[in-house]
C-alpha cells in the first residue's frame, strides 16, 4: 500500500487574533491549554506496524529536509509563549526524539522554563548512550515504548529487528541515571501482541515502573486500523486481574489520559489508555507542535496551523502569542468521541510526524 504524505497539503492559514489578551486560553469546549507536545523529528529507527508501516515508510518516503525543521531556538520561543499561557507540561516526541542531533541542548533550554514539567517519549534504544546526559540537561521524566516481552513478538512489532533486550537496557539506563516513576507504554494490537499483556504485567510488577496499555488507534492514514484489532482496556484489566488482583485508583490530576489501577498486593500500578472505547476528549488540554512548526489541536487533525513563517518573519512575540490564541480559542476537536468506521478512513496526520 502506498500512501501519499498529506502534511504540506493540509496546512491552513492562521487566523491571527489581534485582540488576544494575556491569561489562560480556553477553547470552544471550555478546555484550557496545559500540555504542549513537541515533535523534534519525523524519523525513527523503528518501523512499528501500528505507526510507521514499512511498506509506506520505505527508502523513498519523503521525510522532512533539515531546513524545514524548527531550530531549537524557534522551538524554545514557541514553548516560552505557551508557558506564559498556562502550559505546565512539555513532552518531547518524534518519530524518535533521541535521533535529533544535540537534543540535550533543547532539553537544557526548555528546562529553564519555570513550573513546567519536562518529559520525553522514546523507544529506548538510545537511552544507554543518552540517559545521563538528558538527566543532567534537566529532563524530569521519561516514557519508554515497549510492545512485548517475547523477543520474536517484539521484533515483529518494531519491524526493524531490534531485540527486546535493547529496550530493557534502555529502561535500566534511565533508572541508573536517576529517572523515577518511569512509564512504559505498550500499544495492544489484538492478535499481534495481546498474549504479552500478562507477561509484561508480571515483568514490571515491583519494578517501580508504571506500565500502561494503549488501545490501538486509527491515527494517521497508513496503519490499516480495524476495530477488530482493538482490544478494549476493560479486557486488558480483566486478563491481568485474573492473575494479579487489581483495584481502581484515583487519577493524579484532572484530565489524566491513563486510567490507573493498583495491584492489591502492593506491587505497584498499571494504567490503561482507552481512546477508542472510552474517549477522553472532554478534558483534553493538549496541543501539538510538529517538527516543521505547525500547530495541531488534535492527534487526529486533518489540518495544521503554520507558525514557522511567523517565526522566520519579523513577527514579535505578541504576534505569535496572538496566533496561538487564535488557534486555541477556535478549537472544537473531539475526534475520539465521534469516531466511526468512516472517520477512521479519513486522511489524517501520521503519528510519527505529529508526535505520540
Ligand atoms: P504522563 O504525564 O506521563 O502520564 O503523560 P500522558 O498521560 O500524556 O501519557 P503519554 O504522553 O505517554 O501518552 C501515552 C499515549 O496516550 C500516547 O502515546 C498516545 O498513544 C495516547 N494519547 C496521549 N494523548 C492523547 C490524546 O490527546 N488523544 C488520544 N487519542 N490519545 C492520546
Ligand atoms: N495507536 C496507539 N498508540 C500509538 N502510538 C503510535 N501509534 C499508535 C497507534 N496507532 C504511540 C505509542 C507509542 C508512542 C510513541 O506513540 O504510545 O508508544
Ligand atoms: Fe518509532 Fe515510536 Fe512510531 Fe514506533 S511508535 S515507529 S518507535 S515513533
Ligand atoms: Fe484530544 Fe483529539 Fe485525543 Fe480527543 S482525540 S483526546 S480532542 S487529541
Amino acid at each position: 500500500m502506498k500512501v501519499i504524505p498529506i502534511r504540506s497539503a493540509l496546512s491552513t492559514p492562521l487566523s491571527v487574533r489581534a485582540d488576544a489578551a494575556d491569561g489562560p486560553l480556553v477553547d470552544q469546549r471550555g478546555r484550557s491549554v496545559r500540555d504542549l507536545r513537541i515533535s523534534v523529528t519525523d524519523r525513527c529507527n523503528f518501523r512499528c506496524v501500528y505507526c510507521m508501516p514499512r511498506a509506506v515508510f520505505d527508502k523513498d518516503y519523503p521525510f522532512l529536509p533539515r531546513a524545514q525543521l524548527l531550530s531549537f531556538e524557534e522551538i524554545f520561543r514557541v514553548a516560552k509563549i505557551f508557558a506564559a499561557r498556562g502550559v505546565r507540561k512539555i513532552r518531547i516526541t518524534g518519530g524518535e526524539p533521541l535521533l535529533r542531533k544535540d537534543i540535550e541542548r533543547l532539553i537544557a533550554m526548555l528546562a529553564t522554563l519555570d513550573d513546567v514539567e519536562l518529559t520525553l517519549t522514546t523507544n529506548g534504544v538510545l537511552l544507554p548512550k543518552l540517559a545521563r546526559t538528558l538527566r543532567d540537561a534537566g529532563l524530569h521524566r521519561v516514557t519508554v515504548s515497549l510492545d512485548a516481552l517475547d523477543d520474536a513478538t517484539f521484533r515483529r512489532m518494531n519491524d526493524a529487528d531490534y531485540p527486546v533486550e535493547r529496550v530493557l537496557e534502555g529502561i535500566a539506563a534511565a533508572q541508573s541515571a536517576g529517572f523515577e516513576a518511569i512509564k512504559v507504554n505498550m500499544v495492544v494490537k489484538r492478535g499481534s501482541n495481546d498474549q504479552d499483556i500478562v507477561p509484561m504485567a508480571r515483568h514490571f510488577r515491583n519494578s517501580g515502573h508504571i506500565l500502561r496499555f494503549i488501545e490501538f488507534m486509527d491515527v494517521g492514514a497508513s496503519n490499516g486500523w480495524k476495530m477488530d484489532e482493538v482490544l478494549p482496556s476493560r479486557d486488558v484489566i480483566a486478563r491481568i486481574h485474573e492473575q494479579f488482583p487489581l483495584e481502581a485508583i484515583d487519577p493524579n490530576y484532572e484530565g489524566e489520559v491513563a486510567e490507573r489501577w493498583r495491584y492489591v498486593d502492593g506491587a505497584g500500578e498499571v494504567g490503561v489508555i482507552s481512546s477508542v472505547t472510552q474517549a477522553f476528549c472532554s478534558t483534553c488540554t493538549r496541543i501539538r507542535l510538529s517538527t516543521e512548526g505547525k500547530l495541531y489541536t488534535c492527534l487526529f487533525a486533518q489540518h495544521g496551523h503554520d507558525l514557522r513563517d511567523l517565526l522566520r518573519g519579523d513577527a514579535d512575540d505578541a504576534r505569535i502569542d496572538a496566533a496561538i490564541a487564535g488557534v486555541w480559542t477556535q478549537r472544537d476537536d473531539r475526534y475520539s468521541e465521534i469516531r466511526t468506521a468512516a472517520t477512521a478512513g479519513r486522511p489524517k496526520i501520521e503519528m510519527s510526524y505529529i508526535g505520540g
